[in-house]
């Protein structure tokens, strides 16, 4: 990668320890690169999953969520939650061929100047490497990736994942964390190849090979998903042509 490359950062900072290890690292005179752009937040668990699709969509090359230390989260279990959203969203950016690399998360409390800014430059060498990031070659993908976290089943399932795995119920039997996550990975899937349908449905009436062909998903998965859409009203058959029909969104 050429060496005058400045990547864009976006960099959602936690107000009580990362956005104070910054400043300290500023008045410390701890140098790391400035590629970052910061959006202060009250804790790491603000930052939903959508705004880092956004920040990519209006052409940042990557994102840092930092926030406190798991244990010092002055919302007690913020950052927690962001765990888990960050690791569905990671998931996702995979599915996607995006990539988890352009997305990550770092702790650093209001002290730790200098392993704040380790972590931006840690952070800023990995997006680097990476190379820009063309939102336009991913259009399809990253509007898929907001349909996918818009729906309610994955943002159920992230928010219920730490009280069945880590909580008991009232018979005093917790949910095997393997099986959870079984159940979450074949929800992140589907709904993932869901949204691409969607999406490609939303360009007009096209037919399950040609959707299959805007996607990259396998015809058989197309008819299973399209099937899905239909019965939750997301979807409508639209003409034949001869024995082809055709799909598109409802009006
Ligand atoms: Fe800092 Fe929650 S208050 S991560």
């Amino acid at each position: 990668m050429n060496d005058s490359y400045k990547p864009k950062i976006l960099a959602f900072l936690c107000n009580w320890c990362s956005y104070a290890g910054a400043d300290l690292a500023g008045v410390s005179r701890i140098q790391y690169p400035p590629f970052i752009r910061v959006v202060r937040v009250m804790c790491s668990g603000r930052v939903d999953p959508l705004f880092i699709v956004n920040a990519l969509k209006e052409g940042f090359d990557g994102v840092l969520v930092s926030g406190c230390h798991i244990g010092d989260c002055h919302y007690l279990e913020g950052n927690k939650y962001t765990v888990k959203r960050m690791e569905i969203l990671a998931q996702l950016l995979d599915l996607s061929g995006i990539g988890r690399k352009r997305v990550h998360l770092r702790w650093a409390s209001a002290a730790e100047a200098k392993p704040f800014a380790d972590n931006v430059i840690e952070v800023s060498n990995i997006i680097k490497e990476a190379g820009p990031f063309n939102a336009k070659d991913h259009e399809m993908a990253l509007n898929a990736l907001t349909r996918a976290l818009s729906t309610t089943r994955l943002r159920w399932l992230v928010g219920i994942d730490r009280h069945l795995t880590e909580n008991e119920n009232v018979y005093h039997e917790k949910t095997d964390p393997i099986l959870f996550e079984k159940v979450k990975n074949d929800a992140i899937t589907a709904e993932y190849q869901k949204a691409l349908i969607q999406e490609a449905l939303s360009k007009g009436p096209v037919t399950v090979r040609e959707m299959a062909d805007q996607t990259g998903i396998a015809i058989y998965t197309v008819s299973k998903r399209l099937n899905e859409l239909e019965l939750g009203g997301m979807a409508d058959l639209k003409s034949c042509e001869g024995n082809t029909p055709r799909f598109a969104s409802p009006v």
